[in-house]
């Protein structure tokens, strides 16, 4: 049972434990600076201007995002280099990420001719030059071109325009969250690392430089990372870490620095308890593809016996073995299957230092535009 000191926090919410975190945060900079690579963290996995600043603090060179709106509330922020590692496509959407740019260092992919145009564009109308990078599909078959299929040409397009300055090549290797087992996973890391230094060769014996090769998500980024020509990594959950990174391997359940804090609201058989969190709080993300070895919605901690067996929109369904003496007003605390979606669905988390409750830092950085 969660403690006693917790009970004057409402519920349900996500509790943030600030020791395990600022471990997570030391440990992938600590990496970063030993395998001489850039770490730009993709902050969607938290969303908090507070969090992505920490990070900044302790090496990162700036931060990654995904939609403009993520961008905006970390500028506001006061974070100052932001790489936004989707293709923008619209012309308000061109336009915003380009105002932006007067208040921050900005850099973008593009993936398309189309959509090197329309950057090329309203960046020319504007009178600068904007940063941008070509995204490379290593194996995760989402955007971006196959390095032999169009990713010479398409480069070649981006440093041709005079309002682009071509910096580099990405990718995000994200099928390794299919992957079976720890091997595996190194596996996808060191081909997402060579495959993205090779290629940064060839384009330099092009007359083609690439100043970033960027990869890298928090299963793979300590191998891809460790590929010479590589320059820089973008691992995201790894502040939070959760049950899919624990299903990997690449992380231990103390690794987890949130949990979701919930009371029980009901137990109306012996074998059922019915707590506050649902899947607005705990989303419907059922653990990695590649075969989580946990049952259900997120693990309660402390009490591998019981599941999280189903989810109404605002009610967990929980089943116990009937000898279990939880009681409505008991306090639990779940491990999540995918902290960055839980923590995305909050508005606020609550900050535990010393297994005392802290502070409230707000999710600002949401909205999906
Ligand atoms: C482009 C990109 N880079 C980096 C990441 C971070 O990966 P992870 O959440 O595994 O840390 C993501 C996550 O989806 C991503 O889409």
């Amino acid at each position: 049972m969660t403690k006693k000191k917790f009970a004057a926090i409402d519920t349900p919410v996500p509790l943030l434990r600030e020791a395990i975190l600022v471990r997570n945060i030391t440990d992938m900079a600590g990496f970063a600076g030993e395998a001489g690579v850039d770490l730009r963290p993709h902050v969607k996995a938290h969303k908090i201007p507070r969090l992505a600043r920490i990070q900044v603090n302790q090496g990162a060179v700036g931060i990654t995002v995904s939609k403009l709106d993520e961008a905006e509330a970390m500028i506001d922020g006061g974070l100052k280099d932001v790489f936004v590692a989707s293709p923008i496509s619209g012309p308000q959407k061109i336009k915003r990420l380009l105002r932006f740019a007067e208040k921050a260092e900005i850099s973008v992919v593009a993936d398309s001719p189309e959509g090197i145009g329309a950057l090329a564009r309203e960046a020319g109308k504007k009178g600068t030059k904007l940063k941008v990078l070509l995204e490379i599909d290593s194996g995760n078959n989402l955007c971006g071109v196959l390095p032999d299929e169009g990713a010479l040409e398409l480069a070649r397009q981006i440093q041709g325009k005079g309002s682009l300055e071509f910096s580099g090549i990405m990718t995000h290797a994200g099928h390794c969250h299919d992957a079976r087992g720890p091997e595996k996973v190194q596996a996808i890391g060191r081909q997402e690392g060579q495959m993205m230094a090779d290629l940064a060769a060839n384009l330099k014996k092009e007359g083609l430089p690439c100043p970033r090769v960027s990869v890298g998500s928090t299963p793979t980024a300590k191998m891809a990372g460790m590929v010479k020509g590589v320059t820089e990594i973008r691992p995201g959950n790894y502040v939070f870490n959760d049950l899919g990174e624990v299903s990997l391997g690449v992380a231990m359940e103390e690794d987890c620095a949130v949990t979701v804090l919930t009371r029980v609201v009901s137990r109306p058989t012996k074998e059922r308890c019915i707590v506050d969190a649902g899947s607005k709080t705990l989303s419907l993300d059922r653990g990695v593809k590649g075969g989580t070895i946990f049952a259900g919605y997120g693990k309660v901690k402390g009490n591998a016996e019981i599941v999280v067996s189903r989810l109404a929109e605002e009610h967990g369904i929980l089943t116990l073995p009937p000898e279990s003496e939880i009681k409505v007003g008991d306090l639990l605390e779940i491990i999540p299957n995918h902290a960055g979606l839980v923590v995305n669905l909050a508005s606020t988390v609550h900050v535990i230092r010393n297994e005392e409750p802290w502070e409230e830092w707000k999710v600002s950085a949401v909205g999906s535009k």
